[in-house]
């Protein structure tokens, strides 16, 4: 779980948690949330020369990415991109899919759109559902409680999915030769 910003008071950390607290419910799922703003990153290079040995290893050992992606003028985080930039082999054929959280009724949409053609060329592979976090000032509580629950279900079918692309290209990884 990648939590995509580095904003004081970011609403986005309480998707981040509720996401990670749902995955942990799910057996065999061994999940850690990785928070971008504690990442000693350089900010003086770009791409692969930046790259944070913790985090690649991290990057490394996950068969499974969840991005929470929140939406700056109607775009993806900046410092996101950042992050995603400083790997590259270590994400190539893993699973990955997207929140997004917005302080507007779209959910994100606009920065995961945008998104998801980086998430390919950095060999990922994106799971066909997204989770939305629309309204994100009303949605939690000053606690980072959720208050509509309603968004439960499609986090559901999103992690249901999301596992099921990790399991398969895990299998697919380590059985099938690209040869
Ligand atoms: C620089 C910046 C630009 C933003 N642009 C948008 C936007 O285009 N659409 C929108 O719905 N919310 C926008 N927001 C509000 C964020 O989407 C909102 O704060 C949301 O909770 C996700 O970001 P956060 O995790 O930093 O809180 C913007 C916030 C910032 C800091």
């Amino acid at each position: 779980m990648i939590l995509g910003t580095v904003r004081k008071g970011r609403l986005s950390a309480n998707a981040a948690r509720l996401l990670t607290d749902e995955l942990s419910k799910r057996a065999s799922v061994e999940t850690e949330l990785i928070d971008i703003a504690t990442l000693p990153l350089r900010t003086d290079d770009a791409g692969e020369a930046t790259k944070d040995p913790g985090f690649a290893a991290r990057m490394e050992r996950a068969d499974a990415l969840v991005i929470v992606s929140p939406e700056y003028n109607h775009g993806y985080s900046g410092m996101l991109k950042h992050v995603l930039d400083s790997c590259l082999e270590e994400y190539i054929h893993k699973a990955v899919g997207i929140a997004g959280v917005s302080a507007g009724p779209f959910g994100g949409t606009r920065g995961i759109q945008d998104l998801l053609p980086v998430l390919r060329e950095l060999g990922l592979v994106t799971v066909f559902w997204d989770v939305y976090f629309a309204n994100a000032g009303k949605l939690f509580d000053s606690t980072g409680k959720l208050l509509d629950t309603s968004c439960i279900p499609r986090i559901g079918k999103f992690l249901k999915e999301l596992i099921w692309m990790a399991r398969t290209l895990r299998h697919g990884r380590e059985n099938i030769s690209l040869d």
